[in-house]
């Protein structure tokens, strides 16, 4: 069972990649801690780098996983370039419940947080053409179950970035927010939230082709798939539009895979 945290659809193509090669199934992490998986005896964790550190999401679902301590645990990071202490942390929260890590590495991706800086993360698409030679060897080896950490060494860097104080900036950084006067009320937002952070609600001043509008609640992990996914662009970070041509989906990902 590979389990699986994903905004922009990284993680859920390259989860899917690992399990069509080795005969296994994907399930979102957040329905995975709703069921027993002490029986499976293979688990890969595939999620992505936040600010050199596991996504806070990930982070708090980790430790409510029901898996056997003889299960082959491997962990994958699809990220922009820096795994951090993704891979560390997440070691250590598993270690703490008996189970150890056998596998990890990480593989660089398109990363969907240059649109908040004003970059396209589609520029970036150059990283699928080197990613196919590590992907062959994460199949190979998982296939395998070879036993070798890569990426798993503490980063002070991670540290730094992940204490409680720079987790909320990182978290104020990339908050986003719905511009009003752009919103239609399509509810796409909605669905891709894997958070489930964002609700629809009726406008005060419905007009006579929108009468909904969406709100995005306090769950927020940053992922920024709602931001990605609207097709009218009312998702905002700091009050800054975002153009059409940086929204960013794994070109293998279809909005409905990602939505609920
Ligand atoms: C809030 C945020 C912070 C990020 N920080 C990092 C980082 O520190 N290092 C990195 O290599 N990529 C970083 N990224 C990029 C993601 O790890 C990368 O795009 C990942 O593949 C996204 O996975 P997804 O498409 O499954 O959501 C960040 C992305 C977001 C949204
Ligand atoms: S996807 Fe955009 S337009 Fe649709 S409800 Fe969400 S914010 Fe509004
Ligand atoms: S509100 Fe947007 S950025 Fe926050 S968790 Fe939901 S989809 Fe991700």
């Amino acid at each position: 069972m590979i389990l699986y945290f994903s905004g922009t659809g990284n993680c859920l193509a390259i989860a899917r990649q690992i399990a069509s090669a080795t005969n296994d199934q994907v399930l979102p992490l957040t329905e995975a801690v709703r069921q027993n998986l002490t029986s499976e005896r293979r688990i890969g964790l595939v999620y992505p780098s936040y600010d050199f550190n596991t996504p806070p999401a990930v982070r708090n679902l980790v430790p409510r996983l029901k898996i056997s301590a003889d299960a082959y645990v491997f962990i994958i990071i699809p990220c922009g370039a820096q795994a951090g202490n993704s891979i560390w942390s997440v070691r250590r929260q598993l270690r703490e419940k008996g189970i150890e890590v056998s596998y990890s590495h990480k593989i660089r991706v398109p990363d969907n947080s240059a649109i908040v800086f004003g970059r396209n993360p589609n520029d970036q698409s150059w990283k699928f053409t080197r990613f196919a030679d590590r992907l062959q060897t994460i199949i190979a080896d998982v296939q395998s179950e070879r036993k070798a950490l890569h990426f798993a060494w503490f980063s002070p860097l991670g540290w730094l970035m992940g204490t409680e104080r720079m987790e909320q900036w990182m978290l104020r950084t990339f908050r986003p927010a719905v511009n009003e006067t752009k919103c239609i009320g399509c509810g796409i937002c909605s669905r891709v939230c894997p958070m489930r952070n964002i609700t629809l609600s009726d406008r005060e001043e419905p007009t006579a082709d929108h009468s909904q509008l969406a709100a995005i609640g306090p769950h927020c992990t940053a992922c920024l798939a709602c931001l990605h996914a609207c097709p009218q662009q009312a998702i905002e970070v700091g009050a800054k539009p975002s153009p059409k041509a940086h929204q960013y989906r794994h070109p293998d990902i279809k909005l409905k895979d990602l939505s609920r």
